[in-house]
């Protein structure tokens, strides 16, 4: 299919998202292009990471489209969707690294399954990505050697070793002191400019991210709630938007996961009456 330049790389048409019957996103649109920065932030649970399964291809929409780059991901088979994800780097929120590989081959772990190029071509890919994290000298350490926030930053290095075109942060910041932090978004910002790639940032950062992205979506109560260039939603006088951002414990999003039904049958079978 010829593509056109300036097509979203990831779109969402009044997709819902969610797992057998049960709805976690209702009714959601947006997009992403080529160099763009689009951040996606919600409280825990809200479905953020729900809507990268959707994009990746991992869940299928329950209603409406989920197109990369310009083809609709439920209408791919499986060779056409394993060459559709090449075309992505996912950062995942519990970005497993392989225990018994150091941090070198970690990193080049996707450049041997998915590319022929050389060894020499490998080491220098690895070792700039690496550099680019700040952990060019950890490359020969394995992985219980490291800390939680280089573990983070490995998998950082891993999920744009194959410079993909669209590439998915789910909570890059996790576990981050807060100069990596402002690092990791800057290169986040460096990296989409320099591939001219679409990147979807996964975060509850409100400063990282405001600071680096073109336009913020932000979903609530199984829909989105609100979205805009970080600069409108500063401004903004809608009460769920204001709580987002300031933090605040009082407002229209609630903290407590909702009770269902499921959670009342369970709790009524564990009950022990005296
Ligand atoms: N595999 C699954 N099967 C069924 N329900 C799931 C599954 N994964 C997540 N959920 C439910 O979907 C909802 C959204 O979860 P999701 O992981 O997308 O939230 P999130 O916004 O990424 O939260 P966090 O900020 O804590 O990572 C939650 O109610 C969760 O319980
Ligand atoms: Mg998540």
């Amino acid at each position: 299919m010829a593509e056109n330049t300036d097509q979203a790389v990831l779109k969402l048409d009044s997709a819902s998202l969610g797992y057998g019957s049960f709805t976690v996103l209702s009714d959601i649109s947006m997009s992403v292009c080529k160099g763009q920065v689009v951040a996606m932030m919600g409280g825990s649970g809200s479905g953020k990471t729900t809507l990268l399964r959707a994009a990746t291809g991992q869940i299928r929409a329950q209603k409406g489209v989920v197109a990369a780059f310009g083809q609709d991901i439920a209408q791919l088979d499986g060779e056409q969707l394993r060459r559709t994800r090449k075309r992505m780097g996912v950062l995942f929120q519990q970005g497993a690294l392989f225990t018994d590989l150091n941090v070198f081959e970690n990193v080049a772990f996707p450049l041997r399954e998915l590319t022929r190029i050389s060894e020499a071509q490998i080491q220098e890919r690895v070792l700039d990505k690496l550099d680019a994290v700040g952990l060019r000298a950890a490359a020969h350490l394995g992985i219980s050697e490291i800390s939680g926030g280089m573990a983070r930053r490995v998998a950082l290095a891993r999920a744009i070793v194959l410079e993909p075109e669209l590439i998915l942060y789910d909570e890059p910041f996790a576990g981050l002191d807060p100069i990596s932090m402002g690092i990791t978004a800057q290169l986040i910002r460096d990296l989409t400019d320099r591939l001219n790639c679409a990147s979807v940032l996964i975060t509850h950062d409100v400063a990282e991210s405001f600071a680096i992205a073109d336009q913020v979506y932000i979903v609530g109560q199984g829909r989105l709630i609100a979205q805009g260039a970080p600069a409108q939603l500063r401004d903004s006088a809608d009460p769920y938007v204001r709580q987002f951002l300031r933090g605040e414990p009082d407002g229209p999003i609630a903290f407590n996961y909702p009770v269902t039904p499921a959670f009342e049958a369970w709790l009524k079978n564990r009950t022990t009456r005296p």
